[in-house]
């Protein structure tokens, strides 16, 4: 071996036997610490449980405070106009308002479809009858006489002979009033007597046809029809409060409405 592979002074410390190893590493980090990432907050304190909290509910109430709908943040009613009314989307039924119209007209249109539904089998669309088993409403003295009589014929039905005189036929007209509101008689029996000619030109009100339904629960045989013998003791205008017929009223409701 050479002298060269010996150890020239410092070059090799740990070599060295004059070298303490031990010594030399004591105060520096060892070779695998030093490899360590190093955790720059490891020596603080973690945030708090109670100051999580605390920053949790000063959070909730803040939120709820501005934030609520009424009288907040939010409120949608302090956005609006006062009696701000929002319009309907187009297209909606009723969102064209639809101007009133007089009672009489109106309550012959109603009538009209009653009409078709409950009358027209037999009297007719035009309200002529067929001359042999079903007589005309057209000119009929009953239909365009007393109020109170014509509601009896509807509401009990009829055994002839009918007001000419003359017997149908059919022979008997059944009872109309099973299930008929006051409301619809009214309506059925003011398109009569202001259509197929006729122009009686008043109105016969819900409250007039309520006193035809009360009137036929009093009669003593509630379920024959009338006849021309009984209908004697319907000749008055039913009672109840005579409606002009241009009063102007609301189409959908059928209400009057205030004069403009
Ligand atoms: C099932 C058939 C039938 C139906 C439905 C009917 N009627 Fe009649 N109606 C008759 C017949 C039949 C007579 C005649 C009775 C007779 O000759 O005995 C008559 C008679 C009448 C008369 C008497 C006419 C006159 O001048 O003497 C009036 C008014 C009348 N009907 C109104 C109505 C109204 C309003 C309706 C609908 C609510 C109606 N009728 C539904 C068959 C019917």
């Amino acid at each position: 071996m050479s002298n060269d592979s010996l150890p020239s002074s410092n070059s090799r410390p740990d070599l060295d036997e004059v070298i303490n190893v031990t010594s030399v590493h004591s105060n520096r980090a060892t070779a695998a610490a030093s490899r360590e990432f190093r955790n720059p907050g490891a020596d603080k304190e973690p945030l708090s449980i109670a100051a999580f909290g605390l920053c949790a509910f000063m959070l909730i109430v803040g939120g709820a405070v501005l934030g609520k709908t009424s009288g907040g943040m939010f409120d949608y009613q302090a956005s609006i106009k006062p009696n701000y009314v929002r319009g309907k989307a187009p297209g909606m039924a009723d969102d064209v308002a639809l101007p009133p119209k007089p009672i009489l007209d109106l309550y012959v249109k109603k009538g009209q479809s009653l009409y078709s539904a409950k009358c027209n089998g037999c009297h007719g669309a035009d309200g002529k009858g067929d001359g042999a088993n079903y007589p005309s409403l057209a000119g009929s003295a009953w239909a365009t006489g007393h109020s109170e009589r014509f509601s009896q014929v509807i509401l009990n039905g009829l055994q002839g002979p009918t007001s000419t005189g003359k017997v149908f036929g059919a022979g008997v007209m059944p009872a109309q009033g099973g299930g008929m509101s006051a409301q619809d008689l009214a309506y059925i029996m003011t398109f009569v007597r202001n259509s197929f000619g006729n122009s009686v030109g008043d109105v016969v009100s819900p409250e007039m046809a309520q006193a035809a339904i009360d009137l036929a629960a009093k009669r003593p045989n509630p379920s024959a029809p009338v006849n021309a013998e009984e209908l004697k003791s319907y000749e008055k205008t039913l009672p109840g409060e005579k409606v002009d017929p241009s009063t102007m009223i609301d189409p959908i409701s059928m209400k009057p409405v205030a004069a403009k």
